[in-house]
């Protein structure tokens, strides 16, 4: 493993003309974030050696890099889900090159349910903490020091000084936002009711099927990290209607823009 992160490393070093501190991760039909960007390279995943390639529709599957509001980024346009198939070695893969690359920080953006009696569709949840419900962990097996510990910290996975610029972004902006904690599972159903009440009985404020496996490697690796939800649908009882993969994207377009914003400004606070 260390040799193909290494592998994949040096092929984008050798090509990359800037040297981004901060990674983004853009979920399902949020890409819209690179339209902000003054792009120096496009890289598509199918050209990067030991990279998995994305196929879910929505997801276009490419490294870009560039600057965001005048700060030099990398963002992952399109990720590895776990319902796709892949291991979470190969979910997770990406990470692992960012922090060979430099990258200290990483911003991560996804669509979810929200169970949060009070949330809207719509909303933006600022992630404040994950629960792990996905049946493989990324960082079972033998462990790499030199890629992080054995029994990793995860008392701050998403950094409180991020969270706190990115609530002080939104109201100085006067964009909604709440906060929450993420259940991450494996999909690919959406919840039944019985679900979505257990999740939120355990302490879940959203659920969807990404972000956690990255945030945990990320953790590992001793990256900072910062995460957003879109709140496509309700998993509240008496709100849940049937939930359609079109109707996530289109919710999700409608809000990108806000999301965009505070991300944008977010890179030049950090
Ligand atoms: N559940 C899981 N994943 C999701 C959802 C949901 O309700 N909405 C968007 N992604």
């Amino acid at each position: 493993m260390l040799e193909k992160i290494q592998e994949t490393a040096n092929f984008l070093l050798a090509k990359m003309p800037i040297r981004p501190k901060t990674g983004i991760i853009l979920g399902t039909g949020l890409g819209n974030l690179v339209t902000q960007m003054d792009i120096e390279m496009e890289i598509p995943y199918e050209t990067i050696p030991n990279f998995p390639v994305s196929t879910v529709e929505g997801h276009k599957g490419k490294l870009i890099l560039g600057k965001l509001g005048g700060v030099e980024v990398l963002a992952m346009q399109g990720r590895f889900h776990f319902y796709e198939g892949y291991d979470m070695k190969a979910v997770t893969f990406p990470v692992r090159v960012m922090n060979a690359l430099g990258i200290r920080n990483l911003l991560v953006s996804n669509a979810a349910g929200g169970m949060h009696p009070d949330f809207e569709i719509g909303d933006l949840m600022i992630i404040t903490d994950h629960i792990n419900l996905f049946p493989e962990h990324p960082l079972r097996g033998k462990n790499f020091d030199e890629l992080g510990p054995r029994f990793p910290d995860m008392s701050e996975a998403y950094c409180k000084d991020f969270i706190a610029k990115a609530k002080q972004i939104a109201e100085r902006n006067h964009i909604k936002v709440v906060e929450g904690v993420y259940v991450g599972t494996s999909g690919p159903t959406f919840e039944t009711p019985a679900e979505y009440r257990y999740f939120r009985a355990i302490g879940g404020d959203a659920v969807g099927m990404s972000t956690v496996p990255e945030v945990i490697v990320a953790n590992h690796a001793g990256m900072k990290c910062f995460g957003i939800s879109i709140i496509t649908d309700l998993g509240v009882p008496g709100k849940i209607v049937e939930v359609t993969h079109e109707e996530v994207q289109k919710i999700g377009d409608s809000v990108q823009p806000l999301m965009t914003l505070i991300m944008k400004e977010l890179v030049k606070g950090i």
